[in-house]
């Protein structure tokens, strides 16, 4: 069996935490997508866990994770992250951690390219407009695995003769490119190769053939959760483009970064935050840059987990539901952070966009158009009242459960759980 868990918008929609939620039915838990760009926070009995790379299926001790071929690895920020959920408590981590020998690597230049990039965006476009990227080097590695010029795991920790020095030639090689492109940024060549020489031994233990890994785990019947990162508005192909992330962060994604079949995927669970948050750059037509944009941002405590940037507010699109589920496919919904809309009295959703009185037939592909659109809106009454302690679905107040069947007519999807606050136990679930 294996379920996914996507998100539906620009992001932190609390994808973790469905996971964390769903992850004690589970025997493997794998990421296909992203890096450290990701942040996904979980908390469980009162400790706070972020994490950005490592797959949340580290919080069950039952549990295997598997970063994917379509994951992007910074090796130090591994170890980090690694060292930080120990130091935390979790245990048994490094054997319950495998990483695809196809995955590719991160390295120190990519992320100093990432920033480089964003400054020379930032200095010479008209708007002066970076894509205001978390500067992980995941553009720049994907950029590298597209020119096919990448190193991946299995480059590095291959022992055969010659390996380490066509790993030498290749690294020096990029750098060196790089510098040609961006002007001799300051890098120590030599002090790198040596700690990866030291990086290759420890992370051998963790790399496996993941296409063998999870077929094995097909055939042995076991649980597999796939854990997306990013959102579906931050694809590649069908986000907000530019304004993305450098990967396919949809249910393509999961097929190509895990090497599964598509029939082999069976339920794909949309998660979809109760209004709308972007961090960084690019068009969000429900933005809200007034008091109630200002109130989401406070009440729902929108700060980046990898960059502690303040999320940009705005109310729930539905265009973009709409959009996002006919690519993704889903076949459940949870909604995340009903509980911060309990003071609104009134909430708008965006349900259709037009352009000089023209209505749109779906989600625009094109940034001028996108920059031209009128939302229109319908207001929805707000409850009035705090559903943090509400225990079960049929217990929400009426108001909330026109809210949530409004989303589940409009886009003809149902909903399966709804988050009621940060904690493990505020996940309300319906029976569908
Ligand atoms: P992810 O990237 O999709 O995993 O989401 P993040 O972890 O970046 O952001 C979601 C944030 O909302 C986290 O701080 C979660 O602890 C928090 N969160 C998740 N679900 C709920 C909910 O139902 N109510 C409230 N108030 N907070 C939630
Ligand atoms: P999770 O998994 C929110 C955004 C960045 C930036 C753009 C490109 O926590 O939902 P990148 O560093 O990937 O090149 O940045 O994509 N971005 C995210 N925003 N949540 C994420 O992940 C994101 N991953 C990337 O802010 O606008
Ligand atoms: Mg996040």
């Amino acid at each position: 069996m294996v379920n996914v868990v996507l998100g539906s918008q620009w992001g932190d929609e609390g994808k973790g935490k469905l996971v964390d939620l769903l992850v004690g039915k589970y025997d493997i838990v794998a990421r296909c997508a992203g890096g450290n760009n990701a942040g996904h926070t979980i908390v469980v009995n009162g400790v706070k866990y972020d994490f950005h790379m490592l797959p949340s299926g580290l919080v069950n001790p039952n549990c295997q994770n598997l970063l994917g071929n379509g994951v992007v690895i910074h090796l130090p920020s591994f170890f980090k992250e690694l060292e930080t959920l120990e130091a935390k408590g979790l245990t048994n981590c490094r054997e319950r951690l495998f990483v695809s020998s196809r995955a590719h690597l991160v390295f120190d230049f990519h992320q100093i390219t990432d920033k480089l990039r964003e400054n020379e965006l930032a200095g010479r476009s008209k708007d002066g407009k970076n894509i205001g990227t978390t500067g992980k080097g995941i553009g720049p590695t994907y950029a590298t695995k597209a020119s096919r010029s990448g190193l991946r795991v299995h480059h590095l920790v291959n022992d055969l003769p010659g390996a380490w020095e066509e790993f030498e030639t290749k690294f020096r090689r990029l750098v060196e490119t790089r510098q040609l492109r961006y002007g001799k940024f300051d890098f120590d060549i030599e002090g790198q190769l040596a700690q990866y020489k030291v990086l290759k031994e420890q992370l051998k233990p963790f790399v496996v053939d993941s296409v063998i890994f999870m077929h094995n785990a097909m055939k042995a019947n076991k649980k597999i959760l796939v854990e997306g990162a990013n959102a579906l508005m931050l694809d590649i192909d069908f986000g907000t483009y530019p304004f993305v992330t450098s990967s396919a962060t949809g249910i393509g994604g999961v097929i190509t970064g895990l090497g599964i079949p598509p029939r082999s995927i069976d339920e794909i669970y949309g998660v979809v935050k109760a209004y709308t948050t972007r961090v960084g750059e690019g068009p969000f037509p429900t933005e809200q840059l007034n008091a109630e944009g200002d109130k989401l941002q406070t009440i729902g405590a929108e700060f980046g987990v990898t960059t502690g940037r303040k999320r940009r507010c705005g109310w729930l699109d539905l265009v973009v539901l709409k959009y996002s589920t006919m690519i993704n496919g889903y076949t459940s919904l949870n909604i995340t952070k009903l509980d911060v809309l309990d003071t609104f009295k009134q909430i708008p959703i965006g349900v259709s966009y037009s352009i000089n009185g023209n209505k749109l037939e779906s989600f625009p592909e094109d940034l001028i158009k996108l920059g031209s659109v009128d939302v229109e809106y319908t207001t929805l009454p707000g409850w009035n009242e705090d559903i943090t302690s509400v225990k079960t679905y049929d217990a929400l107040p009426e108001n909330a459960k026109k809210y949530l069947k409004f989303i589940e007519d409009f886009v003809g999807v149902p909903v399966e759980w709804v988050g009621t606050g940060p904690g493990r136990e505020s996940m309300l679930h319906k029976d569908i």
